[in-house]
């Protein structure tokens, strides 16, 4: 069957605004191509200062440094949460994870984590709107006895060297403690959790404590 002029145009039309409509939904979603995940690749790479808070929880040790490559820096990050078990064994903050890129040209993203948790979903990767992650605070609950519920570190907040301050998405629970020192040098370039191993069906807490490391 041949088509009519007019509806070889019509179709034509249709695939073409079809393009246009999703094109830019495509390239947003692009942009996870160019991200890659360096590990710990670079943790060789030198620092200047570590960042710590002093109300991190007390549970599990310290895992492993991951660092953005050499001349990247930390631009934004996305936390893993695991959702509210209401009544059942909470977690909250499982993973932190920093993107890095050169601090002028953010074509390029590496992320790093290093000891992320079993739980939960990562959520949307908020930005600063220039510049690096230069502090932070963190949001930890008390630990709650023998018989509570623990889930220690919930949130983090940072500041961009630009001077707003990005809120993750994590729960509610406990308070935020005094912000850390600020990066002297060009911003965040490394991170460290300290996480509790698995509990195998005792009380989980997951992430309790995070340190970051800046590179001048
Ligand atoms: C930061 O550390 C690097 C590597 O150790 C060093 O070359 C540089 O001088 C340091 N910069 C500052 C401002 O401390
Ligand atoms: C938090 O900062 C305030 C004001 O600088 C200080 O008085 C307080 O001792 C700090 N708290 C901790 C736990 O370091």
């Amino acid at each position: 069957m041949s088509l009519v002029p007019g509806m070889a145009s019509l179709l034509l039309f249709s695939t073409l605004s079809v393009l246009f409509v999703f094109f830019p939904v495509w390239c947003k979603q692009e942009e996870t191509s160019f991200v890659q995940r360096a590990g710990t690749i670079f943790a060789g790479r030198q620092y200047n200062s570590t960042l710590v808070v002093s109300n991190g929880g007390d549970f599990g040790s310290w895992t492993w440094p991951e660092m953005c490559p050499e001349g990247f820096y930390a631009i934004g990050f996305s936390l893993r949460v695991e959702e509210n078990q209401v009544g059942m064994d909470d977690t909250a903050l499982n993973g932190i994870r920093l993107f890095c890129s050169r601090p002028t040209d953010r074509s390029i993203l590496y992320t790093v984590e290093s000891h992320t948790g079993l739980f939960g979903e990562w959520t949307q990767t908020l930005w600063c709107p220039s510049g690096t992650l230069k502090s932070f605070q963190l949001r930890v609950e008390a630990p709650q006895g023998l018989f509570g519920d623990d889930t220690s570190a919930n949130n983090i907040r940072f500041r961009c060297s630009s001077n707003p301050v990005i809120e993750g998405m994590g729960w509610t629970w406990g308070e935020y403690g005094n912000w850390s020192e600020e990066c002297k040098g060009e911003g965040i370039c490394g991170i460290e959790t300290k996480q509790e191993p698995y509990q195998a069906g005792l009380d989980d807490t997951s992430l309790n404590d995070v340190r970051f490391f800046c590179c001048a």
